[in-house]
């Protein structure tokens, strides 16, 4: 491990568990933590421990995490608990075959670090990966399905780095709840099973998938359906015996290549080499003020820390708090000021190991404060941001606009957790395979990830590189934005989401509703989504959030209703105790004592 310094609209439509079903899951899982469900998604369950708390997209998963600190355990060694489950049961999200952001407080040294197991393309990989032979860049579906997507995974490595550096359990123990619950089977949850049935035919094209997440007729297995796997168990014993070694070196990445090198019509160039030279890296956490308080995220290659740290730094400039959340202006601001971050992020963030980017530049507050004056709008008569306006700025830095604009998609999956142990350390974790089942490639268990999408399939824009194209060795740019708040020094909230580019907004909106208009953890996680990346106004439909969809349009925006797959889980160190809650879009939850 080495120390760093780094200072589409799309709408998942076919990809959404309902709340319904997600009530009957809980209650199968767990009959004592069901979440409240209601009508619609305002309302979350809110869960107050003393002592320690693991809020995760599902219940096996956290109270996998729960138990281990209960018999003594830290966050760090429930960590290695939880994402073990999450990749048995939460397949489709996250799992081995993957990679993670972690942002953590280690209490014990007063400090805030972060944890970069971020996939990374193969050495043999050129900017040409995702073009086809006229030079013109691959349908984003073409060019998920199969090897050519996937990267050297990294979530191995991070857990096993990060546990020998601060885990008190014993390691191979760890591995034991994933274990039995692959070895004696577990229920399909229904958003699994809907998943399964939304894929279809891509999840059949190979073999590994199509003989694990299909019955004998074909049939997509059921919600309820006790599924079994034993070469995920077997891969668990490995990596719990002999480390992360026994994936990165030996039979376990030799069957991972062989995977990715076969896959039919649309092969990859992963290698033994990428497994062996696979390492992570410890960056500092990429912080900004707002309001008094310290937020501090992922920096580079993710945008998720910058790209809020912008949105927050040019809202400072407003009395958000006195608009409060039913005044359209509110959402005016919010919604020009992630226009703007966005424009940035398409310039600006990539892999800063690779490309020199002007990370302390796009956060400094003058450039900011400058940024937010597009924001004024004429009081008597305020309007969204002009398309031509929304630019990307030109940031202290002497490379200023040598850089053209990226064509990146993302698509929905992903989990977030967060862990509060009983000394006090703080977790917050993104972690992903990228699209819901990844390249659907599977081996040894678990599914292969599609995380060189997130590179821009275009090299060039306008005779410019494109600072996120792909390199041998390079990690994709991300969006993912685990993050941890600090007061006076100290943790003070721990929040994340998955959700593809629309991560950011669902982090930052939660952001401001919790710090300027006072909403408590589980208002946060579950309020109505309002999302403005690339110009229309993405609005959640079903929810409270239509009612603005009138006055934005008044306000000259594009509007679009539509599903918003969030996935947000927070804990809030106070000082009575811990206060978490789960996202109610998905099948999650917070537990605790
Ligand atoms: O790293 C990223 O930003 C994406 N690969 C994350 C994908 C994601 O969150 C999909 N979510 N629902």
């Amino acid at each position: 491990m080495r120390k760093a310094t780094a200072i589409g609209t799309i709408f998942a439509t076919s990809l959404i568990g309902t709340g319904m079903a997600s009530v009957v899951f809980a209650q199968q899982a767990s009959d004592t933590i069901a979440p409240e469900r209601a009508t619609g998604t305002t309302v979350a369950k809110r869960v107050e421990a003393k002592n320690f708390m693991v809020a995760a997209a599902n219940p096996l998963a956290a109270e996998a995490g729960r138990d281990v600190i209960a018999k003594g355990g830290n966050a760090i060694d429930a960590m290695v608990a939880v994402q073990t489950v999450l990749g048995l049961v939460e397949p489709q999200s996250s799992g081995l075959g993957g990679g993670a952001f972690l942002v953590y407080y280690d209490a014990a040294s007063k400090k805030l670090t972060t944890f970069d197991g971020r996939e990374k393309a193969p050495m043999q990989a050129t900017p040409k990966l995702f073009l086809d032979d006229k030079g013109q860049p691959l349908k984003f579906m073409d060019a998920v399905v199969g090897g050519r997507s996937v990267g050297t995974p990294g979530t191995v490595r991070l857990l096993e780095d990060v546990h020998k550096r601060y885990g008190k359990a014993e390691w191979a123990s760890l591995f034991s709840p994933a274990e039995k619950l692959a070895t004696d089977g577990f229920q399909v949850s229904p958003r699994l099973a809907g998943l399964i049935a939304s894929d279809g035919d891509r999840l059949k094209k190979y073999e590994g998938p199509r003989g694990y997440f299909f019955d004998a007729s074909g049939a997509p297995l059921k919600a309820g359906h006790v599924l079994k796997n034993p070469a995920y168990a077997e891969t668990l014993s490995a990596i719990a015996k002999g480390g992360a070694d026994a994936f990165y070196k030996g039979p376990i990445a030799e069957a991972i290549v062989k995977t990715v090198r076969e896959a039919t019509d649309n092969p990859g160039v992963l290698s033994l080499a990428d497994f062996e030279n696979y390492g992570i890296n410890e960056r500092d956490p990429v912080c900004v003020t707002y309001r008094a308080l310290d937020v501090c995220g992922m920096g580079p290659p993710s945008s998720g820390g910058v790209a809020i740290g912008q949105m927050l730094g040019m809202m400072e400039n407003f009395d958000i708090k006195s608009f409060g959340p039913d005044n359209v202006q509110s959402w005016r601001i919010l919604g020009d000021a992630q226009r703007l971050a966005f424009a940035d992020r398409e310039r600006y963030l990539a892999d800063t190991d690779f490309v020199p980017l002007p990370i302390k530049g796009l956060i400094d507050k003058n450039y900011l404060g400058e940024r937010a004056k597009l924001l004024d709008g004429d009081p008597a008569n305020p309007r969204a941001l002009a398309k031509d306006a929304v630019k990307a700025g030109e940031p202290a830095w002497d490379h200023a606009l040598l850089f053209g604009r990226d064509a990146a998609l993302e698509m929905p999956s992903t989990s977030h957790f967060v862990i509060v142990d009983k000394e006090g350390n703080v977790l917050s974790m993104t972690t992903t395979i990228e699209g819901g089942f990844g390249s659907r490639l599977m081996t040894n268990g678990f599914l292969l990830n599609n995380e060189l999408t997130d590179f821009s399939f275009k090299t060039h824009d306008n005779g410019l590189p494109v600072a996120n194209r792909v390199e041998p060795g390079k990690r994709p740019r991300s969006s993912m934005a685990p993050t941890i708040v600090m007061k006076d020094g100290k943790p003070l909230i721990a929040i994340g989401s998955p959700g593809g580019s629309q991560i950011i907004g669902y982090v930052a909106q939660a952001l401001v509703a919790y710090i300027d208009w006072g909403m408590p953890v589980e208002q946060i996680v579950a309020q109505p989504h309002l999302i403005n990346r690339f110009g229309t106004y993405d609005i959640e439909a079903g929810t409270t959030a239509e009612k603005f969809a009138e006055p934005l349009k008044a306000l000259g925006y594009e509007v679009n209703a539509g599903e918003m797959n969030s996935g947000l889980h927070a804990i809030e160190i106070t000082g009575n105790g811990l206060v978490g809650s789960a996202d109610p879009r998905r099948e999650g939850v917070a537990v605790g004592e």
